[in-house]
């Protein structure tokens, strides 16, 4: 059982899981508390895994309300309606944005956790609530802290985007920030093969874990190059200065992936690797859908 308000994801992405005859999709707001009551109510779930949020950060900057709702709200709706369907087990999606900006690498254990966005804050407190639910009702949670993810059927993201500029043929490619920023990037099927891992294997109650690539991560020259060599490789490059390419931007990361390697996960992919792979997979489908 899907459920997305499509504010963000599109119904084509999920062509080839509605073939699927045991596959349902309901497009409704997670804040519709009644209809999402409703849904869960009327299947046997067992599990709920809780993906969606805002994932436009530089607009949840220009107006809190968007992660209210979508960030924290959306989790606050569905452990809920959980307790109330005495549905006992939950997979959340969080991000490296809720450690904040540190100069080491970036541990499961690591803090003070303070986030620089309102995004990341509400992660933050997403994942703080299910703590207490852990406490409260939950059998079990497991919660993913993804790196920067890339790959097919995106729908933002630094190649989304550059790519997206590109196709407006202008005379330089803009890139936010000075291209200095740094982080790990992972490709989406590594992302769901850790995903799957970490929720078959991860028995504490509350299980946590930082997933991304195994190595220092790449930069955003490195990337909008990559880009500019797979779509158009004679346009300049043009920076818009500062470390950061918007407020809240954390300008580098590393991240420690010996938790989850404990787990027998690898990731099979690196950053250039997978930022390789994707800006192929984008360019091609920013193709298709102008056709
Ligand atoms: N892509 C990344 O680099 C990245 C990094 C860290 C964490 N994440 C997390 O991964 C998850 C998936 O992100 P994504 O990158 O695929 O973004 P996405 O925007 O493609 O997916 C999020 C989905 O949530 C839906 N949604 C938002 N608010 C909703 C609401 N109120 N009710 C119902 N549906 C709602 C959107 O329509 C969208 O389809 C998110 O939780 C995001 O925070 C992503």
């Amino acid at each position: 059982v899907g459920i997305d308000n499509l504010s963000r994801g599109t119904r084509s992405n999920l062509d080839e899981a509605l073939r699927h005859p045991a596959f349902h999709f309901f497009e409704a707001d997670l804040a519709d508390i009644a209809s999402f009551r409703r849904i869960v109510a009327n299947f046997g779930i067992t599990t709920v895994w809780h993906i969606a949020a805002n994932s436009d950060i530089p607009g949840g900057i220009a107006d809190p309300n968007v992660d209210l709702r979508d960030t924290f709200q959306t989790t606050f709706n569905t452990l809920l309606v959980m307790r109330e369907a005495d549905v006992r087990r939950i997979a959340f999606a969080s991000t490296s944005a809720v450690y904040g900006v540190h100069d080491e690498v970036l541990r499961e254990d690591s803090g003070p956790l303070f986030p620089i966005s309102n995004y990341g804050a509400m992660k933050l407190a997403s994942e703080a609530l299910i703590s207490a639910a852990v406490e409260s009702f939950l059998e079990r949670a497991w919660i993913f802290r993804f790196p920067n993810v890339i790959g097919s059927r995106a729908t933002h993201g630094i190649i989304f985007d550059l790519l997206k500029k590109l196709k407006a043929n202008p005379p330089d490619l803009e890139v936010l920030g000075d291209g200095t920023q740094q982080k790990p990037y992972l490709h989406v099927s590594d992302l769901l093969d850790a995903m799957l891992i970490v929720h078959e294997r991860g028995s504490d109650a509350l299980n946590y874990f930082n997933i991304g690539p195994a190595d220092e991560g790449t930069t955003v020259l490195n990337i909008a190059q990559a880009v500019l060599r797979e779509a158009s490789p004679l346009t300049p490059l043009r920076f818009t200065g500062g470390n950061r390419g918007w407020i809240g931007d954390v300008p580098k990361f590393r991240y420690s992936i010996e938790k989850i390697k404990r787990l027998g996960w690898q990731p099979k992919l690196t950053s250039t690797q997978a930022i390789d792979r994707a800006v192929v997979e984008i360019c091609r489908q920013l193709c298709v859908e102008s056709l």
